[in-house]
Formats: structure tokens, sequence, C-alpha cells
């Protein structure tokens, strides 16, 4: 423990019976005395003990305090949030869902979950999360791959059993655009998205090193999970990024990260490939049953197999695939997705390739689908819009909304998520708007 934690523990301990006096009316010494009885002791009072800037050694005697303090003085979330910080105590989390149960928790941050069932990554999920959970392995893992293989996707179903089986209390999602649209990831930007997470407002407003102390502080008192998403697009190198981040987590947090750009030194990375040709066999006819696309649904394993190969697996171009399989013979489909299986290895090119199977796609879709489409590349990508939003972005009447909506997904154009029980959201996938937004579709 250091010093200096030490005599921020002091401080806030002294501030928040203060406090207590001021409210109670109390001298100092009844106060401290009732804390004393509160925490089951009888004698040699503790408290003036700890306000020299000795931490309790017990953790469920500090809990005990942290309650008690909060309860009897009124604080504030974030005093409990910076009393936490000066110790390696983990379980701040249920305290505060105790003491605060009305507040919003991190977990409202998270985006929506972006697949309906994930296929063929139980064994690298089961991987990822034994590495961010072995207590001798500290700091971060990366998944890296070629646009649309999935990484996202992955990351995702990391940090929900992460969540569920209770290994993490909470977690933060950095997306690419939470410096602000279009402007890349910065450092500062990372740890102004992390403090708003975490509950900040404008962690960065005192400087980058006031910020980096309070958020390490609340990153060593819990067990967060960190998701930083497309690292790729970072206006600073992601490496650089990636060890400035590892610095902050303490412990027992963690931070998992995605990029198409490869990491190479010292992070643990994962290079994600495409799916197996089972696997993707089972994505092929899971996207094409749901999508009522009768043929591909019944195909064989051996026909399906050969889409496989020739998409390389991914699951985005597998998902394009099947709503051009809708309308298009077989070899037709195949042969133009054999772009995407050249691109495995090269990371930069990417968008030059998607256009070859973006593009046919786009050619099958009405005029009112288009302008639908081309609407929604206004929306941040895996954010997008709600229905009423949507209506008034594309202009068009609900009857015809509707079923533009169903020809956009029938394509595997749109992705539909539920941000809330009771609101879906409409929304596109980066690499889509991306080419929504290209010369292509501009001058076509
Ligand atoms: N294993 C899978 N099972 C089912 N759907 C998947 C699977 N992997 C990815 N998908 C779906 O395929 C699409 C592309 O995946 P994802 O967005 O995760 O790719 P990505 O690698 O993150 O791409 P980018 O580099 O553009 O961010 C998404 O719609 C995603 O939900
Ligand atoms: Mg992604």
């Amino acid at each position: 423990m250091s010093t200096r934690n030490e005599e921020r523990f002091a401080g806030l301990l002294t501030e928040a019976v203060h406090t207590i006096k001021r409210h109670t009316s109390k001298p100092i010494a009844a106060v401290q005395d009732e804390l004393m009885y509160a925490l089951g002791r009888e004698t040699g009072n503790p408290v003036e003990y700890w306000r020299k800037g000795h931490i309790p050694a017990s953790q469920a005697e500090f809990v005990q305090l942290s309650r008690e303090l909060v309860v009897r003085g009124n604080l504030s979330r974030e005093w409990l949030h910076r009393f936490w910080g000066c110790t390696d105590f983990v379980g701040l989390v249920e305290v505060e869902r105790e003491l605060f149960p009305a507040q919003e928790t991190a977990r409202q941050s998270l985006p929506q979950r972006p697949y309906e069932r994930l296929v063929g990554r139980e064994e690298l999920t089961g991987e990822i999360l034994g590495c961010l959970i072995d207590e001798a392995r500290k700091g971060l893992v990366a998944i890296d791959g070629m646009g649309g293989i999935g990484k996202t996707a992955l990351a995702y179903a990391v940090m929900e059993q992460a969540l569920h089986g209770g290994a993490f209390d909470s977690a933060v999602w950095v997306r690419e655009d939470a410096a602000g649209p279009g402007e890349g990831l910065t450092y500062a930007g990372t740890l102004n998205a992390i403090g708003l997470g975490l509950g900040l407002r404008d962690a960065t407003g005192r400087g980058i090193a006031a910020a980096e102390e309070r958020i390490a502080g609340l990153l060593r008192a819990q067990r967060i999970l960190l998701v930083l998403d497309n690292l790729e697009t970072a206006a600073e190198p992601q490496a650089q990024i990636a060890a400035q981040v590892a610095e902050l987590l303490g412990p027992h947090s963690r931070a998992l990260l995605t990029s198409r750009q490869r990491f190479v030194h010292g992070v643990y990375h994962i290079h994600l490939g495409g799916l197996s040709s089972a696997h993707g066999g089972e994505l092929l006819r899971q996207e094409a049953q749901a999508r009522g696309v009768v043929h591909v649904a019944q195909a064989g394993p051996e026909e399906l197999a050969r889409i496989v190969g020739q998409t390389g697996g991914s699951p985005l171009a597998l998902k394009l695939a099947v709503g051009q399989l809708a309308y298009q013979p077989a070899d037709v489909v195949a042969a133009r997705f054999q772009s995407v299986r050249l691109l495995q290895e090269e990371t930069d090119e990417y968008a030059r390739f998607y256009r070859s199977i973006f593009f046919p796609s786009w050619k099958l879709l009405s005029g009112e689908g288009r302008q639908l489409l081309v609407a929604m590349s206004h929306f941040a990508p895996g954010v997008g819009g709600t229905f009423p939003a949507l209506k008034a972005a594309a202009g068009l009447p609900i009857d015809a909304l509707a079923e533009r909506i169903d020809e956009l997904w029938r394509l595997a154009f749109l992705e539909i998520g539920e941000a809330s029980v009771s609101s879906i959201r409409y929304y596109l996938h980066t690499l889509t708007r991306h080419f929504v937004l290209s010369d292509i579709v501009q001058m076509g």
C-alpha cells in the first residue's frame, strides 16, 4: 500500500467523520465511539487509529466501515469510489448497489448484443476468458483479424460470460467513436470514456494525471473488464494506448482489445481466423432459416462447404452471401466471395475487396431500399436508430418503411438489436456503412 493511498484514506475518513459530526451535532469522540460500536468493537477505538492513515487490514471491516460512514454521513457515491480507490479491496459494486440502489450502474453503457446466436467460437471464448481471469497473467488480451471476421462478436461473448459467471463486477465498453464521430480514439479519449463508464463525468477535466489516478483507483477497487473495440481506428499507435491502459488496471481489472491491425509485441493476442467449414455451414443455415431462404437452409453440407471455403469463413461475408443466394445461383455468388479469402492476411486494403461483395447486394435493392440504406449511414455504426428515427431520416411513409427494413435485413445490410426490452434499434455494421459512404455508391 503506498503512502499516498494511506494519506488519501486518512483524509477521506476524517472528512467523513466531520460530515457526520455536522449532521448529528455530536462531538467527534461520540461520533467515533458510535462507529466503533457499530463495527462490533467494544474498546480501543480503531477509528482514531485508522484516521492516522492505517487502512483496515480486514476487507470485512473496511466494507462495514464504508457502509456506516456513507449512511451516517449521507455521503456521495463519488466519495465512496474515492474511499475504495485507496485500497486493493474488491466488492465495491455490491456495496454500491446496496447503498445507491436507484443509481445506474456501469452496465448501462454496454452495446447491444450484435448477434442472435454465436456460432463456433465456444473454445476461443473459453480460452480468452481463462486468460483474463488467470491471476498469474495480469493485464490485457487482444483479438486481431480482418474486418467482418467476428472480433467484436467474440469480444461481446467473452464479456457476457465474464459478467454472468461473476468473474467481473462490471464492464465498460469503449467504442471507436468515443472521442466523437470520425475522430480517432486517443489515450485521453479512452480515459474519458472509461471514466464515463465508471460514473465519472469529464474525467480528464483536471488533466491526464488526475484522471489516471482517479480511474486507477476505481479499477483497483473493483473487478472491471474494459473492452476497447476497433483500435485500428485510433489516432495514436494502438500498442501505445494498450500499454498505457495496462498501467491503470491494478490487480483485479483487465482489458480486452480488438483491432484489424495485428498486435506485435508485449500483448497476449489471438489472431482471429474464419469459421471452420462445419461452423460456417451452420452459420449459413442459421441465417438462411432466419431470412426464409429455403434452398440454402436445406442445402447439403458439400454445397455449403464450398461457399464457406470461398469466403474464408468470414461471418459478415457469409451473411451477405445468404442475402444474395435468395436471388442468384450459388456458383455466381460463390465466385464473387473469393476476394474475401484472398484478404485473410491483409488488413488495410479490405475496403476495396468488400465493395466487390457489397455491390452485388446493392444492385439487388429497390430504390426505396437504397434511400433507406443511405439515410441509415448517417447514424453511428453499431448504434443506429429507432423506428421513428429511421422514419424521420429516410422520409418514407410508415408502410413503405417497414417493408424496406425487411428488404435491407434480408440482404444482410441491416442489423437489428435490442437496446432494452422495450426498444429495438436498427443499425449498420461499420463495413456496411463504409461501403454505403464510398464512391461506388455515391456515383452509382
Ligand atoms: N461466430 C459468429 N456467429 C454468428 N454471427 C457472427 C459470428 N461472428 C460474427 N458474426 C456476425 O458477423 C458480423 C461481423 O462480425 P463482427 O462485427 O464481430 O466483425 P469484426 O471483426 O468486429 O469487424 P470490424 O473489423 O469491421 O469491426 C456481425 O454481424 C456479427 O454479429
Ligand atoms: Mg468490430
